[in-house]
């Protein structure tokens, strides 16, 4: 029998689904939350509930309110109306039960890529659990063989992939991801697609994915909201949720199929580009 190898870390495809790195899943509620920065409203009335373990991506045009609602969830920022709970309980501030990651990884340039993962760790991990599980998930992002690398050392791609270990070290009910491989080539952000679903099957959190790439959302998401301004809302409305889309299918998706073709045409109508007919 021959050895499927996941694509993205190299690691035998069945190791990585049958080991379950251990979770937390919470659900996220967001009621009427609204934002606004003095006079300017950012986000208007968003409400839609997010179950245990789904992936959500956020879609909008840049400027709409993704990472602000984002950092609403972590508690960053408070909403000027409306709640966000996680499971049940209202964020009032700063909530441990959310884990960050960035654009850019944001990595201290003077620890290894292992002591960067382990600052991920709750505060109080016993240190042999902590090192267990910061070796867990260096091997689940397919570092093993860089762990002692400095950031400076090792590509854009191996840096974004410790600071997702690095998020899951804290063990997240909820995984906040702000335009996680933006800054990537497209190649890599295609291996790193597939790294986010190998991570989603061993430790099957629930995920909150803003980018700007429809395909990446329709390849990663269980659904994707789009957010932006109602066509009939008045020109300083905030930005709510114009739809949201279940994408079909099971993952990994087929990037060519025929049904992806089409929702990829909906939502970017949605983003303002118009289709092309030939
Ligand atoms: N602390 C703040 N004070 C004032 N205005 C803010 C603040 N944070 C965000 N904004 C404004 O809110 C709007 C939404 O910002 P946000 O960063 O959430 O957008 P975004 O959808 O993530 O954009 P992008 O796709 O470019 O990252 C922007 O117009 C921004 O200038
Ligand atoms: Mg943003």
């Amino acid at each position: 029998m021959s050895t499927v190898l996941s694509p993205a870390t190299g690691l035998e495809a069945s190791t990585l689904t049958s080991t379950r790195i251990a979770n937390t899943a919470d659900s996220v509620s967001f009621a009427g939350v609204g934002k606004s920065f003095g006079s300017r409203t950012v986000l208007a009335d968003v409400s839609v509930e997010v179950e245990r373990g789904e992936v959500i991506a956020i879609l909008g045009t840049s400027g709409c309110g993704k990472s602000t609602l984002l950092r609403i969830v972590a508690g960053l920022d408070l909403p000027t109306s409306g709640v966000v709970s996680i499971d049940g309980t209202p964020v009032s501030r700063v909530d441990s039960r959310c884990a960050f990651a960035f654009q850019e990884p944001r990595l201290l340039p003077w620890r290894t890529l292992e002591a960067n993962v382990s600052l991920g760790l709750p505060k109080k991990t016993p240190k042999a659990a902590g090192q267990a599980r910061v070796r867990e998930l260096i091997e689940l992002v397919g570092l093993a063989d860089s762990a002692g690398h400095r950031p400076r050392e090792v590509s854009g791609g191996m840096a974004q992939r410790a600071s997702l270990a690095r998020a899951l070290a804290r063990n997240p009910g909820v995984l906040l991801l702000d335009e996680p491989f933006g800054a990537l080539d497209a190649l890599t952000r295609l291996k790193m697609q597939d790294l986010l679903l190998d991570i989603h099957a061993a430790a099957p959190t629930t995920i909150l994915l803003v980018t700007h790439d429809v395909d990446e959302a329709l390849q990663l998401a269980d659904r994707v909201v789009l957010l932006g301004r109602n066509d009939d809302a008045a020109p300083d409305a905030g930005a709510g949720i114009r739809s949201i889309v279940t994408v079909p299918g099971a993952r990994p998706r087929d990037r060519s199929s025929h049904e992806l073709a089409e929702l990829r045409a909906e939502l970017l109508e949605g983003l303002g580009i118009e289709r092309h007919h030939g």
